[in-house]
């Protein structure tokens, strides 16, 4: 990865962290310092088809999640650690075209996703090391990791 492209990253991680902030006890009053609260996320253009692709491939992230957290808790390391490569990791880069979309992003963005692809395949290999080990700790860090990188994208970049 190029510095600046780290850097981008390393910006989005900020301003997700941001998020986190706690509001003045009110959750419609979420802003920042004393500013109104204003969307300051890129918007990207995407052609029509590939942003309704993306958004299809966005709702199986999330379900992946879901499927990897169920297979940690019933101790299905071996799922968890396969559904986390072949859905996030660099195993799915193929399937979801991420070669054609990443002309459409930013850097940055394109940095955020691969990211995200790196985090889950070192997940993978986590779960796998929990199935060794029997100790789940490294690889819910792990797990962590991944779902901060899919804050911190959604954090600076929107689609039209
Ligand atoms: C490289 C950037 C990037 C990464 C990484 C990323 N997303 Fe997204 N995601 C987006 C963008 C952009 C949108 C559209 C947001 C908007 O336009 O408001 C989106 C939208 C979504 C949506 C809404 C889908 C819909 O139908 O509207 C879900 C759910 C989602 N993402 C889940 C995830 C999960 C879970 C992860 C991590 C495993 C993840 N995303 C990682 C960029 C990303």
């Amino acid at each position: 990865m190029k510095p600046h492209t780290l850097a981008t990253v390393t910006t989005a991680l900020a301003l997700a962290a941001c998020s986190h902030t706690p509001g003045a006890g009110d959750a419609s009053a979420h802003s920042h310092g004393a500013a109104p609260e204003v969307d300051a996320r890129a918007e990207v253009v995407f052609p029509e088809s590939m942003r309704a692709h993306t958004l299809s491939n966005m709702r199986d992230h999330l379900k992946a999640l879901a499927e990897i957290q169920a297979a940690l808790a019933e101790g299905r390391y071996d799922v968890a650690s396969s559904v986390a490569e072949q859905r996030l990791g660099m195993s799915s880069l193929k399937s979801h075209g991420a070669h054609d979309v990443a002309r459409y992003m930013p850097v940055g963005m394109q940095a955020a996703g691969e990211a995200m692809h790196r985090s889950a395949s070192r997940f993978a290999i986590e779960a796998q090391n929990s199935a060794a080990t029997g100790d789940l700790k490294p690889a819910v860090h792990a797990l962590a990791q991944v779902t901060s990188t899919c804050v911190a994208c959604h954090a600076g970049y929107r689609l039209r």
